[in-house]
């Protein structure tokens, strides 16, 4: 049994008419990924010699987006599954075997192609369902146990639609008889196609072997054609990765409202409450907690942090024993180390604030490098922008910022200042001084108010 090279086959070049979207089909995503992507990096994990991915329909937008290195393979007319397969033939090697997959069939795991490589050998493999309601799929049609055709749904007769075994459309054929089986389809059928699934007949025309191999769940090898489907698919694929990370020991109050749009890296006793969203890379230390509502994208956060309900995190880092929220906005580029505190309606961004300093009420902090166990009173803002420019701020430690002061930058605050509230800083300010820069208060003792007419 000659098992190498493997080659994968991915069929991408419909339409997707029923997304109603602009968006090519295998681009709609699944856990924040393109579809397409997801197919390609399957494939991949099965080390195969090549990936062939044969687009038509939005081919550029796909190729732009899905960003992976495989041979792009142009299907120019849709004439059907088996014409697309034929137009990865120039590419595949005369021996070996060849895969073929599906860009818009998302949750195909290693495990299943493994079995079916597996019991094809060097001859054909044909993963199969065996569903309730097949309708719409091709029949899988045996005779004395043996697999000998597909028959599509609009080509069968009423008994062979009764049959419940159903194609998944993966199938692993020996690239020796691919060219002479591919070159004999002819598209006289009900949909004038030339479909791959007659392939099925051919191969036991010739004496090889179909071996089937039936998916352990459907979800394995499910399609999608529609946002239904897209959102059916979405909802197994979160029930997965939350039921992993139950079984490694993360707290989800609730693995249904739970959702991971990419990698979770994670330490013990970490709890996430519900409604959470975490994206890209989050990287979660030991005992940290995530209140329930927060979007958290690309963050690293240190061991024993919590982050209070509704906040929004985006590339941002935080060291240890940090309390962030409720209702706090971490930007790009905020970096906050051990213990610092930021409370409900402050943002910050791009900015970096040292050991156990506070912002904890309505505050803006951007372009700025704050000290250790510096206090940002309510209603600070750095004024980074001219309209133009970006300008630094920076604060020593130690520090005091009142109430509602404007930092109009670039300006810079040595350590232990002292800011009085209502304060607009405009020049820079030395170690250990108190600045008041605000209108001095007057008062007018006596003073008559003006009354109506009326009331006298
Ligand atoms: C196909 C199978 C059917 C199986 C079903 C599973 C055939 C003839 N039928 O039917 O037995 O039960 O999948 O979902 O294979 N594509 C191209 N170029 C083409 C035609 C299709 O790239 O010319 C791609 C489509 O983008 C799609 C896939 O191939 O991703 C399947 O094509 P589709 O026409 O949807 O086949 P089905 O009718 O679903
Ligand atoms: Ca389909």
């Amino acid at each position: 049994m000659s098992q190498s090279p493997l080659h994968v086959v991915i069929l991408a070049a419909g339409k997707g008419t029923r997304m109603y979207s602009k968006l090519p089909k295998v681009l709609h995503e699944i856990g924040g990924e393109p579809m397409m992507a997801r197919v390609i990096d399957t494939a991949r994990s099965l080390n195969p010699a090549g990936i062939h991915v044969v687009i038509g329909h939005g081919k550029e937008m796909v190729r732009e987006r899905v960003k992976r290195d495989v041979n792009w393979v142009e299907q120019t007319e849709q004439l059907g599954t088996g014409h697309a397969v034929k137009m990865a033939l120039p590419h595949l090697p005369p021996e070996g075997r060849t895969l073929v997959l599906y860009g818009d069939v998302p949750l195909t795991d290693t495990a299943t192609l493994e079995a079916l490589l597996e019991a094809a050998g060097s001859e054909v493999g044909l993963l199969t369902d065996v569903l309730d309601n097949p309708a719409g799929y091709g029949r899988i049609i045996r005779e004395g146990g043996k697999v000998v055709a597909i028959v599509e749904e609009k080509d069968a007769n009423p008994e062979q639609k009764a049959v419940k075994e159903t194609n998944t459309g993966i199938l692993v054929l020996p690239n020796a008889k691919l060219e002479s089986w591919l070159n004999s389809l002819s598209s006289n059928n009900a949909q004038g196609e030339y479909y791959l699934t007659d392939l099925i007949a051919l191969a036991n025309a010739d004496g090889i072997a179909v071996r089937p191999v039936q998916v352990a769940a459907s979800y394995l090898a499910a399609g999608v054609n529609n946002k239904v489907q897209l959102a059916e698919l979405e909802r197994i694929f979160q029930t997965n990765q939350a039921q992993a990370l139950l079984t490694a020991g993360v707290t989800l109050r609730d693995p249904a409202r739970f959702d991971l749009r990419g990698r979770l890296k994670h330490g013990q006793d970490v709890v996430i409450d519900v409604n959470v969203v975490l994206e890209g890379e989050v990287e979660l230390g030991d005992n940290v907690e995530i209140g329930a509502n927060c979007v958290i994208k690309n963050a690293k956060i240190g061991a024993g942090t919590k982050i209070a309900p509704f906040s929004s995190l985006e590339n941002c880092e935080i060291g240890t024993a940090a309390a962030i929220g409720p209702y706090a906005r971490l930007r790009p580029g905020a970096k906050l180390a051990d213990e610092v505190h930021i409370g409900n309606f402050v943002e910050v961004k791009n900015t970096v604030m040292g050991k156990g300093s506070k912002a904890n009420h309505l505050t803006y902090l951007g372009d700025a490098e704050i000290g250790s166990q510096t206090n940002i009173g309510a209603g600070t803002i750095t004024a980074n922008y001219d309209g133009v420019n970006k300008h630094k701020t920076v604060i020593g430690d130690d520090v005091r910022i009142g109430s509602n002061v404007v930092l109009v930058a670039p300006v810079s605050l040595g350590n232990k200042v002292t800011i009085g509230g209502g304060s607009t800083i405009t020049k820079n300010c030395e170690d250990n001084t108190l600045v008041l820069a605000r209108a001095r208060q007057t008062i007018i003792e006596g003073w008559i108010r003006p009354e109506k007419e009326s009331k006298k």
